[in-house]
């Protein structure tokens, strides 16, 4: 039997849609996975009621098809699913690192990401390997059809996730087909200070890296109360605030003093509209982490 801990992730950060990403260090995903001559998938813990355990559907199947190494996998779930907080990622990425060990096969990390991202294609229906490429390599991540590259970065995060299912498939389902130039100039400066900030791991630019008039804009009409919470974090000193992955979970960036009270006045700004809520403070983690073998 293998064991492996995967992290929570948040993609796109705003100006990073389908791009960027981060390693949360917490909540995260435990794996186990044991040989057999079929697979077979267990799912408990949070949200687990919603999982499909049918190989065919759930995203570790896809991840075990493509290593060609069939096992009886048990997943804990740390991360809700339909959260914004790269739970099927989580999976996927705990799955293909632990049964790469289990069947000895020495991938790389960058390999593995790669076979992640087909579990993503089964929830989402794209292979998007903006939450697989933290997931595994942890830090912040910028993943490109040419490779993932990893920047160390120090950065304290508040993530707050109300209790509204909102599918990646449906948050996708509504993006604009075009933009203007305006908009992708805005777009590729803000990724530009954002990318500069984590390299320097400056809360500042980071959060001024985080504004998206593109993709933002449309989705944050399915979180109800959006704009309060963001207004609301703004104002008790987060430097950024966006909407985490494909939502409806949202993220804020704020200096570590600042944690506590950013966490609390969103928690209160969902209650105002009747939202319950959870806060994780966070910072950027690790990567998939080997437990026991
Ligand atoms: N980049 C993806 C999206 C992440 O925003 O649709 C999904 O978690």
């Amino acid at each position: 039997m293998v064991t492996v801990r995967a992290p929570a992730t948040s993609a796109n950060l705003g100006s990073g849609f389908d791009v960027f990403g981060v390693a949360l260090d917490r909540p995260g995903d435990v794996v186990h996975v044991e040989k057999a001559d079929t697979t077979t998938i267990e799912v408990t813990g949070i949200g687990s009621e919603y999982i499909p355990e049918d190989p065919e559907k759930n995203t570790v199947g896809a991840v075990a098809r493509a290593l060609d190494a069939p096992a009886h996998i048990e997943i804990d779930k740390g991360v809700r699913p339909a959260s914004g907080l790269g739970s099927s990622a989580a999976s996927a990425a705990a799955a293909a690192v632990a049964l790469d060990v289990l069947y000895d096969r020495g991938r790389s990390k960058k390999e593995l990401v790669s076979i992640a991202a087909k579990g993503e294609a089964v929830v989402s229906g794209t292979a998007h390997t903006d939450n697989v490429a933290p997931a595994i390599l942890g830090g912040f991540t910028v993943a490109t059809e040419q490779g993932v590259t990893r920047i160390n970065a120090d950065i304290s995060l508040v993530t707050c996730l109300p209790e509204i299912v909102l599918s990646t498939r449906d948050a996708r389902g509504i993006l604009p087909e075009r933009t203007t130039i305006e908009k992708v100039v805005d777009t590729v400066g803000k990724a530009a200070t954002l990318t500069a900030g984590m390299a320097r791991s400056d809360p500042e630019l980071v959060g001024q890296g985080m504004h998206d008039t593109i993709v933002t804009p449309v989705r944050s009409e399915l979180i109800p109360g959006y704009e309060s919470v963001r207004e609301a974090a703004l104002q008790t000193g987060a430097t950024g605030v966006t909407i985490s992955g494909s939502g409806p979970a949202i993220i804020a960036v704020c200096h570590e003093q600042e944690q506590r009270a950013v966490a609390n006045v969103m928690l209160d700004s969902f209650a105002d509209h009747g939202v319950e809520a959870r806060a994780y403070q966070t910072e950027i983690g690790e990567g998939a982490q080997l437990r026991a073998r």
